[in-house]
């Protein structure tokens, strides 16, 4: 399960599961460029293989340059992981409003959208690659409130899929991984408006998990290195839950 001479550009990098995405690619031996609109804590991190780029993944200029610049540092372009992502805070449907619809949709789903798009052109062209997109497991098993980014998420499995059939002739897999409620400063985004966010870690998160402890990011990170190594060499479409059985 090696990724020595991959190269892999992740998004997101500085969140809470792309830190942990970043340090397990950069153990397995890849060659890594993290990109987030926020770097303080990828500043922290220093390593000859990592390249740290600051950047917004919805402007399409600035997405074409970051991967421009990744391919003259690293030589080539052969994973590409999708952590950037925003929350919902729980709310009914009649309190949101159109601009936290298309901020959601935007960031969550279009995204992916212009990332993909530019893994393409270098990974078709050496007839290799693979992208893994981190969506959510409350796509196939929503919650209450969240209606805006579980669509979001639904978006992203099925723009994955759609991939991945239009890529398999050249080689380039595509993947999506669907966390369940994992630790990060993310979960407590999704409490309604008033809640404890410590106390709806332990009981409304937790207790939606079987097996009965949260995601950490390192699980999530685990899967994601997995999928970009060429022992998942004949994985394409699917889409792994790392939830604890909570999608069951
Ligand atoms: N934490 C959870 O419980 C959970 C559960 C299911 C799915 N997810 C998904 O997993 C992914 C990672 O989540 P996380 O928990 O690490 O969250 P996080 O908030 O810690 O990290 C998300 C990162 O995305 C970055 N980002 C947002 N907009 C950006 C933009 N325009 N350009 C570049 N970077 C941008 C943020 O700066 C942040 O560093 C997200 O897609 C999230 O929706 C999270």
């Amino acid at each position: 399960m090696n990724l020595e001479n991959h190269a892999i550009v992740v998004t997101g990098a500085n969140g809470g599961m792309g830190i942990s995405i970043v340090e397990r690619l950069l153990e397995k031996g890849a060659m890594v460029t993290a990109c987030d609109i926020q770097t303080d804590k990828l500043q922290e991190l220093s390593h000859e293989r990592l390249l740290v780029i600051k950047g917004n993944m919805l402007d399409e200029f600035q997405v074409e340059k970051i991967f421009q610049e990744s391919n003259d540092t690293f030589g080539k372009i052969d994973g590409l992981v999708n952590s950037a992502g925003i929350a919902q805070q729980a709310a009914p449907i009649e309190s949101v409003s159109l601009s936290e619809w298309r901020k959601l949709i935007d960031i969550n789903t279009t995204m992916l959208f212009l990332t993909c798009r530019e893994a393409a052109k270098y990974m078709k062209s050496n007839q290799k690659g693979s992208i893994v997109n981190i969506a959510s497991i409350s796509a196939v098993r929503p919650r209450p409130g969240l209606q805006s980014y579980i669509a979001s998420k639904g978006a992203a499995e099925s723009f994955s899929k759609a991939l991945a059939i239009e890529l398999a002739e050249h080689k380039v897999r595509v993947n999506t991984v669907h966390p369940g409620p994992c630790d990060t400063s993310m979960l407590g985004q999704f409490a309604a408006a008033g809640t404890d966010v410590d106390q709806a870690k332990e009981t409304i998160f937790k207790q939606s998990v079987p097996m009965g402890e949260l995601v950490t990011p390192k699980d999530i990170a685990a899967s994601v290195s997995f999928l970009l190594t060429d022992e998942a060499m004949m994985v394409t479409g699917a889409v792994l839950h790392v939830d604890g059985g909570r999608g069951l």
